[in-house]
């Protein structure tokens, strides 16, 4: 890959991953969301930091981008490629990459073959398409990838930047909503989502898939 590289980051959220990507690139980094909010905050932060040259925005559905095929070298996915289904995702991605081009993306995975029941159903209901790593492999695989590589994140990475934060913030607006029962319901379920992980997070976690565009 010679030159600028034309990058995707797909379900950007905020842009945390985006603006480090602009540290470790000479190229251009088109971020999706179909959160405006998110988009503006990006915007904030990228001029804060010196690279919104570097950072280009684009509210869409990821369901429905219209990008020209075989037009990205790298496209990066945390934690957002599950909302139109890993392999959906796969299959969209590697239309959009260039012959050769990489693709690193975040997938919800079983880490053991034997979770309590408890766990098992919370996920029946969550995201009852998760799978385990063979799996995702063999699906990366088929879908038209080499596997570069690929590790489990950390429970830290769950804890320090995102559950732990979360869930003050829980108590403070369990206080403010205390009279709002629709509200206090959604407190009660993102409370007990970080209860599951508190409890099982042996069991699952996001695996980072880093994989490359294969001819077929
Ligand atoms: C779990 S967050 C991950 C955000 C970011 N990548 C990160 O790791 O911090 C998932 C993101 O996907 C976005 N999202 C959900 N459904 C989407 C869709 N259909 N099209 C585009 N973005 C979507 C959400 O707004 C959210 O920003």
């Amino acid at each position: 890959m010679a030159g600028k590289l034309i990058v995707l980051d797909i379900g950007c959220g905020n842009g945390a991953q985006t603006i480090q990507l602009t540290r470790h690139i000479d190229g251009t980094i088109l971020a999706v969301d179909n959160h405006q909010p998110f988009l503006d905050e990006l915007q904030q932060r990228a001029e804060a930091e010196g690279v919104s040259d570097k950072v280009q925005l684009y509210l869409k559905d990821m369901c429905e981008l219209e990008l020209a095929e075989g037009s990205f070298d790298l496209i990066w996915s945390e934690g957002a490629l599950y909302n139109m289904g890993f392999s959906k995702g796969l299959a969209v991605c590697r239309s959009l990459l260039v012959s050769g081009g990489l693709l690193a993306a975040s997938e919800l995975t079983w880490l053991r073959p034997d979770p309590p029941t408890e766990c098992r159903q919370f996920f029946d209901n969550e995201y009852p398409s998760m799978v385990d790593i063979d799996t995702n492999l063999a699906t990366i695989k088929s879908s038209g990838y080499h596997v570069v590589g690929h590790f489990t994140l950390p429970e830290s990475a769950w804890w320090d930047s995102y559950y732990n934060p979360l869930e003050k913030r829980l108590q403070s607006f369990r206080k403010k909503y205390v009279t709002n029962p629709e509200r206090i319901e959604r407190i009660d379920s993102v409370q007990m989502e970080i209860d599951i992980y508190r409890k099982y997070s042996s069991y699952y976690g996001y695996v980072f898939f880093l994989m490359q565009h294969n001819q077929l």
